[in-house]
């Protein structure tokens, strides 16, 4: 199948940067600057690093490819995109898969937000000058324990993704996030410059780039394969939605390396950050989803125009948030409009109702509802844990089965050299991770962590 011009009214990106600015602002976000360290810093570190690396490469990337192949192939949604290249065959269920997976990383990950809209907040009143490491994880478990304030800022923040939805603006985020994302990127290496001249700061550089290997266990690989396919929202079906706006003459696989270079540059600046500053701290690693809200904030405080720089920098992480929440919700809200034929208003408006619906339930598990558990994990950790250990792989397990396999060579050839216009030389690479490593990779990891092998 070569590549067909848009024929229906779906809007193109249509420059190479655009491309790559709305993938990269689907991929970077709270992931790699929330979530990467405090993976990376439960699961021991340089073992951990090691293998997200390693899955970047080979899972991560031919990944990208397979959804941007099928999205731009077929100018369609996951849903449809399966339909149309395999009809009547059951592969299309593979779109409720992600759509189930959207809502609940789009529950939790608002819970996220909400935290980075209050610490904005903090920031921009002074509220958050204090003096001690200790403080700051004081004020943190205080403020996520204390319900009404974070469910508060959950919900906000949903409404404001919901404004942005319904206004049709999401264009505009995308324009400003791309002028002001350079911002977040100097912010970071500066931070960066800063955290390596703490005192302590190479026992933090040793702990994350020093692989430890008798560190890797089954777990340490399956948290590691889930954060490279959540870090680059795969596996769900929102990477293909953007390839069917791609341009005809939009590279394929130079965007998705670019795209797979900056978010993963993102979340080393992160972990280059925050690592050296838990060592000089003297606090733990591995604190779970507190550490990044508790290892900030006292940072930029030791900081010259220490609150100013803080309240920038959470203002940014909230615009590359709502450029990742966008693009998950746009996943159910296309489904509805377009399979279901609802009007964007009120697809819009459900899906808002279910995020606030279970984005509450997820805040509260810091809260009242921290002792309830299903499995020993709170309703936060199970959303967190199933969607990007579970549900991503096998979503991008079944695309990458699907494009190795039952794909047309030629389709691919046809999308990723521009209908032969141009060589793509990591073709073959390429076909051979989504014909045999992925499955395996994947397959594996999945399997051994249920016990079954
Ligand atoms: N990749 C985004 C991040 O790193 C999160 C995301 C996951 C976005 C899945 C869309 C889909 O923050």
């Amino acid at each position: 199948m070569s590549i067909q011009p848009d024929k229906n009214s779906r809007a193109l990106f249509n420059s190479r940067i655009g491309a790559i600015a709305a993938a990269a602002g689907s991929a970077v976000g709270l992931g790699n600057i929330w979530r990467f360290p405090y993976e990376a810093g439960a699961n021991g570190g340089g073992a951990f690093m090691l293998c997200y690396i390693a899955f970047i490469i080979i899972l991560g990337i031919p990944v990208l490819c397979a959804e941007f192949i099928m999205g731009r192939a077929t100018r369609s949604n996951e849903m449809r995109a399966f339909r149309k290249l395999a009809p009547g065959r059951p592969w299309f269920m593979t779109g409720y898969l992600g759509i189930a997976a959207s809502l609940m990383i789009l529950s939790f990950y608002s819970v996220v937000a909400g935290w980075t809209l209050d610490y904005f907040i903090g920031s921009l009143t002074g509220r958050l000058a204090l003096d001690t490491p200790d403080d700051y994880h004081r004020t943190f478990v205080e403020f996520t324990s204390g319900n009404w304030v974070p469910l508060a800022a959950t919900v906000i923040f949903l409404l404001v993704n919901m404004t942005v939805l319904l206004r049709g603006v999401t264009k505009g985020i995308e324009k400003l996030s791309k002028t002001l994302m350079p911002i977040l990127f100097l912010l970071l290496l500066a931070f960066c410059v800063n955290s390596l001249t703490l005192p302590g700061a190479m026992e933090g550089l040793a702990f994350i780039f020093k692989p430890d290997f008798s560190m890797i266990t089954p777990r340490v690989l399956l948290n590691a394969m889930g954060q490279a396919f959540f870090s680059l929202s795969l596996g769900l079906g929102c990477m293909m939605t953007y390839g069917s706006y791609f341009s005809a003459d939009t590279r394929l696989g130079r965007t998705a390396a670019m795209t797979a270079l900056l978010d993963t540059v993102v979340a080393l600046l992160s972990a280059v950050i925050i690592f050296p500053a838990v060592f000089s701290f003297g606090m733990s690693p591995a604190e779970g989803p507190r550490l990044v809200f508790e290892v900030l904030p006292a940072i930029f405080h030791q900081l010259p125009l220490g609150g100013l720089l803080s309240t920038l920098f959470f203002f940014l992480l909230l615009l590359a948030s709502i450029t990742s929440t966008i693009s998950m919700s746009e996943i159910s809200i296309s489904y509805m409009i377009e399979e279901k034929r609802m009007s964007r208003r009120k697809a819009t408006l459900i899906c808002t109702a279910i995020a606030i619906t279970f984005g509450s339930l997820c805040s509260l598990s810091f809260g009242s509802l921290s002792h309830f558990t299903i499995a020993g994990l709170t309703v936060f950790d199970l959303f967190n844990y199933v969607s990007s250990n579970v549900l991503l792989p096998v979503g991008g397990l079944l695309i990458s089965v699907f494009v190795g396999w039952k794909l047309s060579p030629d389709t691919i050839r046809a999308q990723l050299t521009g209908d032969g216009s141009y060589r793509f030389r990591a073709i073959r690479f390429i076909v051979f991770c989504l014909r045999w490593v992925a499955p395996a990779c994947i397959g594996l990891v999945l399997l051994n962590s249920i016990g079954l092998i």
